[in-house]
């Protein structure tokens, strides 16, 4: 299906072209003041210069010939020269019957098929996730199912931190611990040694040690150097406690995940990339565009217009080591080679815009994906405490991403304490909700901006809440229930008997809009706005009306009808910001 206002759209330009003017000026948006109209068009304004007339004259020739369309109720033509547009209920419910009938509920589907790789999560190894890995992993997992839904074909990708300086530094503090374990020898053999079992407490907290270390001790710091060299020549002893460790890592980051519904297609790291970089550094070397500077070896990329220094790319380091860039740069390659994708989009807080402008232009410059291939990157805000902080543990330190977790589940478990309408399992009712608060709290916010992390808000059963969506949808459910509808039911809608019904009726009719604004703007926060807004008007709706109690049956079946369609928008719209619901609270 189409979008309402790209229908609309069509609509109002073929009236601006039969009254003599550029159909382009035609374009419809949803109103901004939805007190007076539903939708608007200010194509007349612009006009105005093209065709030297008073833009009301424009507006009002092209109102006159839409008057008489079935899908308006009323067309006007309002100072300076706005078009406003309220549809006739007719219309609106023959759109909410097309979406009831469609098997994408609406969701307007992506005309070209088209690949989306979407790099996100960026997990390291040896290092437990933390709060900053959170909203990676959430944004990169809604963008991932919103995609999809939209008919693209969507592969995500974790690209584990796992070949670099810091598994330098970790290696080389447990030689320092653990210097009789035989993989530190020289004479080390695969397969005749092991490696000892890793303790997954002493593993978390050893890289903030080393890193710390290796500010102060020169001599530490040369022999981390060193061993990331022997790492990424794979020397025995060094790699094979390398792959043990990132073997513990993988798991325990692949559970805290789990508990947040996110996912990959691949579990590909940085080490993945280290086969293409041989061909990287071919293509560089031929094209002329690596030149030495200070022993290390870089590519230059900056630009004209650039308005700040944009520094040269450094492609390996003087003592021959590959670095994050080198990775990005080597997996691009992998990617066009395996999946020939139209876009790729990374998710990183914002800190590393510098960093991906610079991987961007050297690889457009090198032609490792083709001139028309969308390289994105977007960077996230900080989640803050209330101070605008960065939000930290109690005693200051770094917040672990399953800390985070816990506190809101707990949080929520404690309000459900004493709920007589959980009927399941409390624990588990306690895990959704906490989640969904968590993901709506932080999605629900434009991805650039910084927010404050509230969980006692992000909780509370009013407002733009997780909570007041899931709880929305427990209401629903209890009326079908009592009706005896099945959730998955289509039923046929008949009539709009109120000013309420109106309104809900046109926030499902644009519901399909946020699909398309989402991914424009790499921001499930137009989901959130959505289904935020079908509830809240849901919410009004079952106000105002007894829905099961209604003697006027065709009224009553119009209401269920109307009240299946929003279950299913509604969850649709939760399910694309991988929130699932509970059946009751
Ligand atoms: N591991 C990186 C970090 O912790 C993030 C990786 C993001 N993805 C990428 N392709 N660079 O900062």
């Amino acid at each position: 299906m189409k979008k309402l206002t790209f229908r609309l759209t069509e609509i109002v330009s073929a009236a601006f072209e039969k009254c003599g003017y550029d159909p382009a000026l035609g374009t419809v948006t949803v109103s901004d003041r939805m007190d007076l109209c539903q939708f608007q068009c200010n194509g007349a304004l612009s006009g105005a210069k093209l065709y030297r007339k008073a833009p009301i004259m424009i507006a009002k020739d092209v109102a006159a010939l839409l008057s008489s369309r079935d899908e308006f109720s009323r067309v006007e033509a309002v100072n300076p020269g706005f078009i406003n547009i309220t549809l006739t209920d007719g219309f609106l419910l023959s759109v909410l019957n097309e979406i009831k009938d469609d098997e994408n509920a609406g969701v307007p589907q992506c005309e070209k098929p088209e690949t989306l790789v979407i790099d996100y999560g960026g997990p390291n190894v040896a290092k437990p996730l933390h709060i900053g890995h959170l909203r990676s992993a959430i944004i990169g997992e809604s963008l991932k199912r919103t995609a999809r839904a939209t008919g693209r074909k969507v592969i995500s990708d974790v690209h584990f931190g796992d070949w670099g300086t810091p598994y330098g530094l970790t290696l080389a503090e447990y030689k320092v611990r653990h210097p009789d374990w035989t993989c530190f020898k020289d004479d080390f053999d695969p397969a005749r040694d092991t490696v000892p079992e890793i303790d997954e407490a002493e593993m978390n907290e050893i890289y903030p040690f080393a890193s710390a270390k290796s500010k102060e001790d020169p001599e530490f710091k040369t022999a981390s150097r060193q061993t990331v060299v022997d790492l990424q020549n794979r020397k025995p002893g060094i790699f094979d406690l390398w792959k043990k460790i990132k073997d513990v890592s993988v798991e325990s980051v692949k559970r805290s995940y789990e508990r947040l519904s996110v996912d990959f297609d691949y579990w590909y790291g940085e080490s993945d990339s280290d086969c293409y970089t041989p061909e990287l550094l071919d293509i560089l070397n031929k094209k002329g565009l690596m030149y030495e500077s200070d022993g290390a070896m870089v590519v230059d990329v900056s630009g004209e217009g650039d308005k700040t220094d944009v520094p040269p790319i450094i492609i390996k380091k003087s003592d021959n080591s590959s670095i994050y860039a080198t990775f990005d740069l080597a997996t691009i390659i992998q990617r066009e080679k395996d999946f020939k994708p139209d876009r790729i989009w990374y998710l990183t807080d914002k800190r590393q815009s510098l960093h991906f402008l610079q991987v961007f232009r050297c690889a457009k410059k090198a032609g490792l994906v083709p001139e028309n291939v969308e390289l994105r990157h977007l960077g996230f805000g900080a989640i803050t405490g209330p101070d605008g902080k960065p939000y930290k543990t109690r005693d200051g330190g770094v917040m672990q991403l399953s800390t985070l977790i816990d506190t809101v589940e707990e949080a929520a478990f404690e309000k459900l304490r004493d709920s007589e309408y959980i009927t399941g399992d409390k624990k588990d009712a306690a895990h959704r909700i906490g989640i969904a608060a968590l993901k709506f709290g932080d999605l629900s916010n434009q991805p650039t901006k910084d927010y404050v992390f509230d969980p006692e808000k992000f909780l509370s059963f009013d407002g733009k809440t997780g909570t007041y969506l899931l709880y929305t949808v427990t209401r629903i459910n209890s009326i079908l229930k009592k009706a005896g509808i099945d959730y998955g039911e289509k039923r046929e809608l008949t009539g709009i008997f109120s000013d309420g019904e109106r309104e809900l009726a046109l926030q499902l009719a644009l519901c399909g809009e946020s699909f398309e604004k989402a991914l424009e703007d790499m921001a499930p926060s137009a989901l959130c706005e959505s289904a935020y807004n079908i509830a809240s008007s849901f919410s009004k709706f079952y106000h105002d009306n007894r829905i099961l109690t209604e003697e006027n049956h065709a009224k009553q079946s119009g209401w269920l009808a109307l009240s299946l369609l929003t279950r299913r928008l509604l969850v649709k719209l939760l399910d694309c910001l991988a929130i699932e619901t509970v059946e009751n609270m």
